[in-house]
């Protein structure tokens, strides 16, 4: 990690503290001292005591806060490309998992995978994260369902936070899957994760939170509560998998346990965002997801704004639902699929993210005494972000005050 010392000013800047489009200051300043955010405002009224500071000219790039991703399984062996030709010839997503196929197969290729050969593969897909903004991710592990393997998983992820200029959080997700070893075993499986694997892997320090798939094809509604009846023990935040296929109550349930987010949403109904809503549960859609296996129904994107729920969005970035590297690409597609507006889009990527992974402190905004984690993009206006799909408008990142990317090919 690096940190700088000195003092900088970034000039002609749009700046857009909150990625709000309602709140933006056209010609702004941007002072940063010892990697954190000291002073931001009209240009005119810089204080005098940045006047000599080391100065950077946007050239009038809007900029905004660092982009966060909030549910990855960034961390995986292998590829699903064969599956997906299946699915073009008619099985389902649910089918291709009752057949072994499917999250199992994954969890194949990473088990069989070196830990250095994952975290090289998986190092290339955040690479694409980075060069789009991405300052602050969320990586699961699921796809070992033993220890060795999900402590492989988390090591990687861990290893991928020192290496890139990225805040990386990482998330437990040992009931992704049954296990073939345990077929006709879930309870077995289940206490395997809660007694054995989770303490072991959060004593390593190698745990941020815990995560559950209930689901039908996943966890019940009991084997999810003792998982996070377990995480609670050891003081760990949950999130859920839940109402992705079918609705069967894990939201409500995670919200008992006040989850920092619930994920994927499709089934969920009013109860489930009234709960929500009492405990203060980030709602995280994944419209890449939604787009992949061809979902039709629609999050309750009503339900959740009249409750008042905040909305993040991610990419999910995995091999079987989601098999996308572009988070910019997700604002397109919450916008087209699920009638997003922009600024819930962009709130959804910066400030709501960040609050699904407990971050909502230091990430998603520029304020005063926040780490200095911004982004400065080459469009015309806060729209294009969400308005293009393909391309990169990114012209640079700055993390903790440094530059750490800037565009290969001069997107003026
Ligand atoms: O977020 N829903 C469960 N887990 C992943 C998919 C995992 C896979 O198919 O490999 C998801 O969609
Ligand atoms: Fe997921």
């Amino acid at each position: 990690m690096t940190t700088s010392l000195s003092t900088r000013v970034w000039r002609n800047v749009r700046l857009s503290p909150c990625a709000d489009p309602a709140h933006v200051i056209d010609n702004a300043a941007l002072a940063v001292r010892e990697g954190r955010i000291a002073w931001f405002g009209p240009a005119g009224t810089l204080p005098p005591e940045f006047a000599n500071a080391e100065s950077h000219d946007l050239g009038g790039r809007w900029v905004t806060p660092g982009l966060v991703d909030c549910h990855t399984h960034l961390v995986h062996g292998g590829q699903r490309a064969d599956e997906f030709a299946l699915r073009l010839a008619g099985a389902s997503y649910e089918e291709i998992a009752r057949r072994g196929g499917g999250i199992v197969s994954t969890v194949r290729a990473t088990r069989a995978a070196d830990e250095d050969t994952l975290f090289t593969q998986a190092a290339r897909r955040l690479e694409d994260l980075l060069a789009e903004g991405v300052t602050a991710i969320e990586i699961k592990s699921g796809y070992g369902l033993d220890l060795a393997t999900e402590r492989k998983m988390l090591r990687v992820a861990r290893r991928l936070g020192q290496a890139y200029p990225v805040t990386v959080k990482t998330t437990f997700l040992g009931a992704h899957a049954l296990p073939p070893e345990y077929a006709g075993r879930a309870d077995e499986y289940i206490a395997l994760v809660t007694d054995e694997m989770l303490p072991a892997l959060a004593a390593e320090g190698l745990v941020d939170a815990v995560d559950v798939f209930c689901e039908n094809i996943g966890f019940s509604l009991a084997q999810s509560e003792r998982v996070f009846a377990a995480a609670s023990r050891a003081g760990l935040p949950v999130k859920v998998h839940a109402e992705q296929l079918s609705n069967l109550g894990g939201t409500q349930l995670a919200a008992r346990y006040r989850a920092l987010s619930a994920d994927h949403l499709e089934y969920l109904d009013e109860a489930g965002v009234a709960a929500m809503k009492a405990a203060g549960t980030v709602a995280v859609l994944l419209p890449g997801a939604f787009y992949f296996i061809r979902e039709t129904k629609l999050p309750p994107l009503d339900l959740l704004r009249r409750f008042d729920v905040p909305i993040a969005l991610a990419t999910d970035a995995n091999p079987g639902t989601s098999p996308t590297t572009s988070l910019l690409l997700m604002l397109n597609m919450a916008a087209t699929l699920f009638r997003m507006t922009v600024a819930e889009t962009l709130a959804g990527v910066t400030r709501h993210g960040a609050r699904a992974l407990g971050l909502a402190d230091s990430h998603g905004e520029i304020a005063v005494g926040r780490p200095a984690d911004f982004v400065a993009w080459s469009v015309d206006t806060l729209a294009e972000l969400v308005y293009r799909f393909g391309g990169n408008p990114c012209h640079c990142v700055v993390r903790h005050g440094e530059i750490v990317r800037t565009a290969e090919k001069e997107n003026a």
